[in-house]
């Protein structure tokens, strides 16, 4: 018989004094100590409950099925505890057994155990108490972003996920398709014919809710996106997932600085909305990447622990520069000069690797930085065209240990700039016609920015891979659960 106390989340117990109270609490076993200590999780806070056992009054068959990992209902009297480690305990007087678990087979042992070994066990890894603490921030960081946009009168939109553009018009998507992958219908010309698929047309999961954002901000004037985004790059970094979440706002009558502007305060806001939320799963946090470091060698370790980093962000103002200064710094520094860049920085115009953005970052400014005015042959064809003519309204924050956190821009809002640009890199205007409307039916400025969600997540925490800090990452070769 299950007991019928009304079940209490830990994190409740924690916080409000309920000493001299019966309580029920559910979770899962962390350790059982000397048949008399049960730490128990169940999610709600970094924090285990204790709950103290008199092996005397219990049956000893349930005892043996207390082990880690195992599921379970424990009733009885929240005391103040005596020993060290956590103010109150329970008093068990009834513990029902959900579900056993194998202690020779469970996966996860009360040690530490490698992420890459916790990656392979994707279905467990929220019982440990880092990725408890990371999907706890992360859960953290989205209600905050919700809350910085609706607090600000910008609207939520939702974007659609299956699409039949190429917002980036960079080719790296997954195509929808529910034509026969063995004998698909072909045309005169021998090629595969989508007019024959479920939409009619080519279909492919979307890179970007931005085209979509922008139709909404020149109605609403004020709003963002923020769902997944799939792209088909095959980057097996500790930075790329093949699918993320992307937060896009989009504003009418914002020009490039405002839009700067909105995009500082946004990281600014989050970083400050997860440090007043998330402090015990911060501080874990901190001590784990704390005792990481120890195993490096000096000059490798960083110079602020994790919660400082957060505060250095928050309080001090972004440097901000044109694509062209920072190639000008980068040519002249001692890395370029000594050809220690995998890739050197000699003429303007280059695209920018993540070792020159990481360089100006953490070696040159020591401070987040944002770039702004890049070269149009690098940007994609939405971004509104700077009379230099060579020049777009781009703007990238980059970030110490991430790299590039978000890409934006002020829009082209000109309809002749638009079809131009559409035409010089090659795009498919028919599948554009909406998108061109706009800007011929009452068109005006506007500009967004899209943030990686988990790069901020991976940011916050410090996780050093992105791959987790987010429940089940997809990459390449990898769909597992
Ligand atoms: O710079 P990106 O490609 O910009 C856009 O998609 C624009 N449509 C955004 C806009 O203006 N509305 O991507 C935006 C951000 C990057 O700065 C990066 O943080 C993240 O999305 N990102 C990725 N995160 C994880 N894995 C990947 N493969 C990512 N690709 C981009
Ligand atoms: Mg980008």
């Amino acid at each position: 018989m299950e007991p019928i106390t009304k079940r209490s989340k830990i994190k409740d117990l924690l916080t409000t004094e309920k000493t001299g109270t019966r309580v029920n609490i559910k979770g899962w076993v962390r350790t059982f100590r000397s048949n008399r200590f049960i730490a128990l999780n169940d999610g709600s806070c970094l924090q285990n409950m204790q709950a103290v056992v008199d092996f005397e009054k219990m049956d000893e068959s349930l005892l043996r099925r207390i082990t880690t990992g195992a599921c379970l209902s424990i009733t009885g009297m929240l005391a103040e505890s005596l020993g060290k480690g956590q103010d109150v305990e329970i008093i068990a007087e009834s513990i029902h057994i959900y579900g056993d678990s194998d202690p020779e087979k469970y996966p996860l042992q009360p040690k530490k155990h490698s992420f890459e070994f916790l990656r392979e066990i994707a279905h467990l890894r929220p019982r440990t108490n880092t990725f408890g603490a990371v999907l706890r921030i992360r859960h953290a960081v989205a209600y905050g972003i919700h809350k910085f946009f609706n607090d600000k009168g910008f609207y939520y939109l939702h974007s659609p996920i299956i699409t039949g553009s190429d917002a980036e018009g960079a080719g790296e998507m997954f195509r929808v398709t529910m034509l026969d992958p063995v004998h698909p219908p072909v045309d005169e010309k021998g090629q595969t014919d989508f007019s024959k698929d479920f939409f009619g047309k080519e279909t492919n999961l979307t890179v970007s809710g931005q085209l979509e954002a922008e139709l909404g901000a020149l109605a609403l004037s004020d709003v963002y996106t923020f769902g997944p985004t799939f792209r088909a790059e095959n980057s097996n970094t500790a930075r790329h997932l093949a699918e993320f979440w992307m937060i896009e706002p989009e504003m009418a009558f914002y020009d490039l600085n405002d839009n700067m502007d909105l995009a500082e305060e946004f990281v600014k806001y989050i970083i400050s909305y997860t440090i007043e939320n998330c402090m015990d799963d911060l501080m874990f946090l901190t001590k784990r990447a704390e005792d990481e470091e120890k195993s490096k060698p000096q000059h490798q370790r960083s110079e602020m622990n994790l919660i400082d980093r957060l505060g250095f962000i928050t309080a001090n103002p972004f440097e901000r520069l044109t694509y062209t200064e920072a190639i000008n710094i980068l040519k002249n520094s001692k890395p370029n000069k000594k050809r220690k860049f995998q890739f050197p920085v000699d003429e303007w115009g280059i695209d920018l690797q993540s070792e020159h953005e990481r360089f100006l970052v953490e070696k040159h400014f020591k401070k987040p930085v944002i770039l702004y005015d890049y070269p149009k042959s690098i940007k994609a064809f939405y971004m509104r065209l700077n009379d230099d003519d060579k020049t777009v309204a781009a703007m990238d924050v980059l970030f110490p240990g991430i790299g590039e956190i978000i890409g934006g821009s002020q829009r082209e809002e000109r309809y002749d700039v638009l079809k131009r640009r559409i035409q010089e890199v090659g795009i498919e205007e028919k599948g554009l016609w909406w998108y061109l409307d706009t800007r011929r039916f009452g068109t005006a400025p506007h500009s967004g920015f899209g943030l990686g969600f988990e790069r901020m997540v991976q940011f916050i925490t410090g996780m050093g891979n992105i791959r987790d800090v987010i429940p089940f990452p997809r990459t390449p070769g990898n769909a597992e659960f």
